[in-house]
């Protein structure tokens, strides 16, 4: 079964998400201890997708968060590399396109609003990602990105990084079609910035009024933040 590595090989992602599709969302809520789906509810609320909107839920995987979205009545597209994880999740009846979020298949200013819930830790290069979505969300759209984080609080830190992310391997030998995929999982959540860092990357992709919101004790963030509206340019 292929794993990737930190040098997030493109090819090697999107196999390694099609080998483990199958048992994706279940291993993934029994590794998150159902926490995941708090984290996708107010995802949703900071998202605050309305009717008429046009939303871009990047890294969809199987669809789960897109569903969540699409609840306030906005049009919600998953759009992911993995045809594996797209076919998982096929019966949730959105609409889903496949493509890799370092060269999105939307012209300009496409989005309301694009949103990564989970898997921008995965992109080969996050700033160009930043790039590309600022290119298809529209002039004063949002970037809503849930992604895990680092506790601030020194003592949970030390649990969450000695005794949770090893559970959660041995969770994932469980549960999983591919063990050796969620040892990379674990690996990539150590290695991802912590809220600050991350926001100044996003920043320096030319958005504006970035801010963090901590779940879980800072396990996991959600960052918010806008693309400059036209006559801020001016
Ligand atoms: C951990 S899953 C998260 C899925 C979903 N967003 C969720 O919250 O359950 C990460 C997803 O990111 C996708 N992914 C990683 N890199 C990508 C890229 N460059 N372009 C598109 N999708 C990508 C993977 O295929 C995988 O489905």
């Amino acid at each position: 079964m292929p794993r990737a590595n930190l040098d997030k090989d493109p090819h090697e992602v999107a196999a390694m998400f099609d080998g483990v599709a199958r048992g994706y969302d279940r291993a993934n809520s029994v590794m998150t201890f159902g926490f995941d789906r708090r984290w996708r509810t107010t995802t949703a609320r900071v998202l605050d997708a309305r009717p008429g909107e046009k939303v871009l839920d990047l890294a969809a995987g199987t669809g789960v968060s897109t569903a969540e979205y699409a609840r306030g009545g906005a049009w919600c597209l998953a759009a992911d590399f993995s045809l594996g994880m797209l076919r998982s999740g096929r019966h949730r009846g959105v609409p889903m396109v496949a493509a890799d979020a370092l060269h999105l298949p939307f012209a300009d200013d496409s989005f309301d609003a694009v949103t990564v819930s989970l898997g921008i830790r995965n992109f080969v290069d996050t700033r160009a990602a930043l790039l590309e979505i600022a290119r298809v969300v529209r002039p004063g759209g949002r970037l809503v990105v849930c992604e895990v984080s680092t506790p601030p609080f020194a003592p949970i830190r030390f649990v969450y990084r000695k005794f949770l992310l090893r559970l959660m391997t041995l969770f994932g030998r469980f549960s999983s079609t591919n063990p050796e995929a969620y040892s990379y999982l674990a690996e990539s959540m150590l290695a991802w910035p912590d809220q600050r860092s991350f926001a100044e990357t996003i920043a320096s992709a030319g958005w504006e009024s970035v801010e963090w919101l901590n779940l879980t004790f800072g396990v996991v963030a959600i960052h918010r933040a806008i693309k400059p509206p036209l006559d801020s340019k001016a």
